[in-house]
């Protein structure tokens, strides 16, 4: 941190805490003391606080969440820079979040750069913003527009703030430059302090109808959190209670909020997610390639959205399929997904054709020669990838990374068919490739720390959070679905209906229930996969039957208009259908599958349990890296709840021991087969112990 004076009398003090400027402790004891010097020397007439490098300050420090309350260390020192008799300004760059915005909020005047963004995300991780931010915004801002801020927890731009009035002005050229000149303006002007804390709430902005909207909202859109509606406590409060008063409730709030299983699960995984690029045991000395050019074989639905990827993220890219045909409509369902892009404002047409023209249509496999990641996503069949690997180490060039996207094939497999089998990696995207977030790296034996590290750094440039698993049949994610799936079948051929299974799992939290999400995948594409693979499931006469059995009637879910539920064209809505369960029905009677009654707590303990437990048995495989790992694949890929922390955080919130008696339970009421604990859920359940203290030691 520096601090000097100008001879015009500005005091500027500027921040550089990289690679974020994150609000520590060390950087709280800065500015503390350059507010105690800057009190002492008469000749300061107005003070500017900026930043070095890439932005502003990012936030607060989320590292201190899990130790003592630092509520009053912020209190003190914002409440020390509005004390201040001289005008402040602060003077914006990059992204000011959560703190970064409240300190901002705290000095008298703000002003920024164009293209900064300043956002109060705080409920995200659980909880609401606890320095002062609920009590200044609305200040500025009002209560209701101070609401739709932390309540959507999305930054807004310059032009958005300024409408707002949380910003005073936009500068132009050098942030330090252009503050200096505007504090010099000020005070030509004969402005002075203007202390955000001694404004007054506008009561129109806080009526009962006006905070009645959000608190509903929050109530029906999610249902188990509480973050929403503590920020509404808090920032409502700002209209009735004077500023000190109001300071003291959002402390108390705010720590509150802190201590619910929402907000450490929200923390566990923000942390889980920065995690998972961490490769320990590789030197640090080992740099990515450098991925310039790209290039897709197979224009299909996963090749389309993959290229969708590189061309978003700027990187031209060769998209190869076999026919002139695939090709065009591949190239064609391209086009159409950047149209409906536009057609939602998300992107100009502008934006669109750069990006269009970044994506280079070919036939011929002599085109790959240059690119410096090449990924394979043509049809699921291990001859046509084996011999396309093959021709590929002929084509690539040297230290290119050749990836699969194969859900289900073994990637190993596919490896010993090239010369470079240190080269082969897995890239498994999920389904809309330039939608879903997760990438699951696979790595086989011999794939090399070079290629891991530049499969994990390509994953950044593409905005995706990358999970590195080794090779092993459904990965990570896929293979903790059998036992989920299986069971919530199961259980329709027990009676449950497809509606009530759904509900039980939405209810739990999960984005959708997993007899809607076959629906909306294919059932054809699951019977597809188990059919391929009948060797490697148990042998049980009722395994995937409800999924056979639709199929059997040529209901293949929402693109036959029928499934598990039936479709009105146009309407997404899922409809019961009698005739499924009839079919269902029919099934359970063949295979002699005795009806249950089932409790809601039955149906989420038969998904859940086998979920975890194989989750378990993977992190001790080795096959995941971290449990936090397994959290992330869950929760960025398949649905599960956030604000639970993913499967194997709720694993230890619930209890071992819990998870551990509920499978034996099960053990006994359908026998082994299906039901048989982890030997790491049983030693840790015996030991009292958690996962996520085992995988500290790993003992
Ligand atoms: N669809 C999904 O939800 C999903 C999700 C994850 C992974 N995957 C995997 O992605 C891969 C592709 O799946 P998809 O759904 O996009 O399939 P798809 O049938 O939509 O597309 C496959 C494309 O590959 C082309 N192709 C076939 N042989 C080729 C060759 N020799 N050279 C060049 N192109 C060739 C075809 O013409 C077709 O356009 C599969 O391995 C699949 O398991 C699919």
């Amino acid at each position: 941190m520096a601090l000097e004076v100008t001879d015009g009398g500005v005091a500027v003090i500027t921040v550089n805490n990289p690679p974020v400027n994150t609000i520590n402790a060390a950087v709280r004891r800065q500015l503390t003391d350059a507010v105690v010097d800057i009190r002492v020397r008469p000749q300061v007439r107005a003070v500017v606080l900026v930043c070095q490098g890439s932005t502003f300050f990012s936030g607060a420090d989320i590292g201190e969440f899990s130790g003592p309350p630092m509520e009053h260390e912020y209190r003190q020192l914002f409440g020390a820079i509005e004390a201040l008799e001289v005008p402040v300004v602060a003077g914006m760059h990059g992204t000011a979040l959560g703190g970064g915005l409240e300190i901002a909020l705290a000095c008298h005047y703000r002003v920024a750069l164009p293209g900064s963004r300043f956002g109060l995300p705080e409920v995200t991780l659980g909880i609401i913003p606890g320095a002062g931010g609920t009590q200044r915004l609305p200040r500025l801002i009002g209560v209701e527009r101070s609401l739709e801020l932390i309540l959507s927890a999305r930054p807004v731009d310059v032009e958005r703030a300024l409408e707002l009035g949380l910003l005073d002005a936009q500068i132009n050229g050098e942030i330090r430059a252009g503050t200096i000149a505007y504090a010099e303006e000020l005070l030509k002007g004969g402005g002075g302090a203007r202390r955000t804390s001694e404004r007054a709430v506008d009561p129109a902005t806080a009526t009962s109808a006006i905070l009645e909207r959000p608190t509903a909202q929050a109530r029906s859109q999610y249902p188990h959190r509480t973050a929403a509606l503590t920020a509404i406590e808090a920032v409502s409060a700002s209209a009735r209670l004077p500023f000190q008063q109001g300071l003291d409730l959002e402390s108390e709030l705010v720590n509150r909020a802190k201590a619910t299983p929402e907000s450490k699960a929200l923390v566990h995984l923000f942390f889980a997610e920065r995690e998972t690029r961490k490769l320990p045991g590789l030197p640090p000395e080992l740099r990515a390639g450098v991925v310039a050019k790209a290039a897709v074989i197979g224009a299909g639905t996963m090749g389309g959205g993959i290229a969708i990827c590189f061309a978003n993220a700027g990187l031209p890219v060769t998209l190869i399929d076999s026919s002139r045909e695939a090709l065009e409509r591949g190239l064609a369902v391209v086009s159409n997904t950047y149209d409906s892009m536009v057609k939602r404002g998300r992107i100009s047409q502008a934006d669109k054709q750069l990006r269009m023209a970044l994506i280079h249509g070919a036939l011929d496999y002599a085109e790959l020669a240059d690119a410096d990641v090449i990924i394979e996503a043509v049809f699921e069949n291990l001859e046509l990838k084996r011999q396309i690997f093959g021709r590929l180490a002929a084509i690539a060039k040297s230290g290119a990374l050749l990836a699969t996207n194969t859900s289900t094939l073994d990637i190993a497999a596919i490896a010993q068919a090239t010369s470079r089998p240190a080269d082969v990696i897995g890239l498994h995207f999920f389904s809309p490739a330039n939608v879903m977030p997760l990438l699951e790296v696979v790595r086989t034996d011999a794939t090399s720390a070079q290629a891991i590290r530049t499969a994990l750094d390509l994953a950044k440039a593409l905005k995706k959070t990358p999970v590195l698993a080794r090779v092993c049949y459904g990965f990570i994610g896929n293979r903790m679905m059998e036992g989920y799936a299986r069971e919530a079948e199961r259980m329709v051929l027990e009676g449950a209906t497809p509606r009530r299974v759904d509900a039980v799992l939405e209810d739990f939290g999960m984005a959708m229930g997993i007899l809607a999400v076959f629906d909306m995948a294919g059932i054809d594409v699951s019977v597809n996969v188990h059919k391929a693979h009948a060797d490697k499931y148990p042998a049980d006469p009722s395994y995937y039957q409800a999924d056979f059995a639709l199929h059997a009637a040529g209901r293949l879910g929402q693109k036959t208009g029928k499934g598990y539920y039936r479709y009105i064209a146009g309407d997404r809505a899922r409809h019961d259908d009698p005739e499924a369960l009839a079919i269902l029905q029919a099934t359970a009677l063949r295979l002699a599958i005795a009806p249950r009654a089932h409790s809601d707590a039955e149906i989420l303990e038969r998904c859940l349990l086998p979920l975890i437990n194989e989750g378990i048995r993977i992190l001790a495989e080795g096959v995941a890296l971290r449990a936090g790992d397994i959290d992330v694949v869950w929760t960025a890929g398949y649905g599960f709840p956030r604000y639970r922390g993913g499967p194997l955080f709720y694993a230890d919130s619930i209890g071992l021991k819990a998870v551990y008696e509920g499978i034996l339970k099960y053990q006994r009421l359908f026998g082994p087969m299906h039901w048989q604990p982890a030997p790491l859920l049983a030693r840790l359940a015996g030991e009292g112990r958690t996962l996520a203290d085992w995988d500290k030691v790993r003992d």
